[in-house]
């Protein structure tokens, strides 16, 4: 929930509209939360379907990888939110994004060969 709504009704209230998504901090955070929950689903049914195929090895341990590393960063990014972004878990949670790219091309690189 933000605030009291699950879709917060002042999203698009800048005018021109597409200010909304560079100026609008409520709609900036919006996107980012459905940006996040769009790329953890997905890493999860990613990893469901990779763990019944036949991969090798590497491809295997970068897809396990990609999944802890969602979980954590999902977990520092709530933790950053609810406990109103001190600056330790902030810088974590941003650390851990490019972790989690160098994760995913590490899957790719692993993947090349299968
Ligand atoms: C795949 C990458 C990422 C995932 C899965 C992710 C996930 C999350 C989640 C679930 C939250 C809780 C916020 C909410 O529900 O409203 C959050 C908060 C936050 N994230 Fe991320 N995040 C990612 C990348 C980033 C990056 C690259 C940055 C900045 C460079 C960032 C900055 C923040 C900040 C500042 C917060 C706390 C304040 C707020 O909610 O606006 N995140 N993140």
């Amino acid at each position: 929930m933000m605030g009291e709504y699950w879709l917060p009704p002042e999203l698009f209230s800048l005018d021109p509209f597409w200010r909304n998504f560079f100026d609008h901090k409520t709609t900036v955070q919006f996107d980012h939360r459905l940006l996040a929950i769009t790329t953890f689903v997905l890493i999860v049914v990613y990893w469901l379907r990779a763990r019944k195929s036949d991969l090798p090895e590497r491809a295997r341990r970068g897809a396990n990888a990609l999944l802890h590393t969602a979980v954590l960063q999902v977990v520092l990014g709530i933790s950053t939110l609810l406990l109103a972004v001190p600056v330790v878990l902030a810088v974590s949670h941003q650390a851990v994004a490019v972790l989690l790219l160098t994760v995913a091309l590490y899957l790719q690189h692993g993947l090349r060969r299968a």
